[in-house]
């Protein structure tokens, strides 16, 4: 099996694996990063955004032969000690119901706000619309991302 050295969350990691596994897979498995979750499979769901160079993608569905030298951000990687303002502002407005949507919600609009600092509601919506949350959040994760816009 080919050997990629991959950048992840600011360190260097060799990983020797088939050029089509999903970065999902080697983040959990090989690198032991849990954070990213799995929920379809099929870049359906939002479960597993990551960063690629700031961009935010679905690891489910992304070769590992496609990252080349890129940064892989995680949500281990998001800050150190839980400081980005939109993890501030999830914890302040107690977003998470099951949890398990919650890291590829907060990658997602950490890219947004990459992107674009103030986004309006109908901005919000439209980034987060591929997000899915089976315990409904949606009110207070706009409310969070809102907040963290206010804040940053
Ligand atoms: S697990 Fe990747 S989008 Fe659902
Ligand atoms: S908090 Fe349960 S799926 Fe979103």
């Amino acid at each position: 099996m080919p050997v990629y050295n991959l950048r992840v969350n600011g360190h260097r990691h060799e990983v020797d694996v088939d050029a089509d596994t999903p970065i999902l897979w080697v983040l959990r498995e090989h690198l032991d990063l849990v954070g990213t979750k799995f929920g379809c499979g099929i870049a359906q769901c939002g479960a597993c955004t990551v960063h690629l160079d700031g961009t935010a993608i679905r690891s489910c569905s992304f070769p590992v032969s496609a990252v080349g030298d890129k940064q892989i951000t995680t949500i281990e990687g998001l800050s150190k000690n839980g400081s980005h303002a939109l993890q501030k502002a999830w914890l302040e407005l107690d977003v998470p119901q099951c949890g398990y949507c919650q890291a590829g919600q907060i990658m997602n609009a950490a890219a947004l706000l990459a992107r674009n600092p103030n986004p309006t509601d109908d901005e919000i919506t439209e980034a987060m619309d591929g997000n899915l949350c089976r315990c409904g959040t949606y009110l207070r994760i706009r409310a969070a991302i809102k907040k963290a816009a206010e804040e940053a």
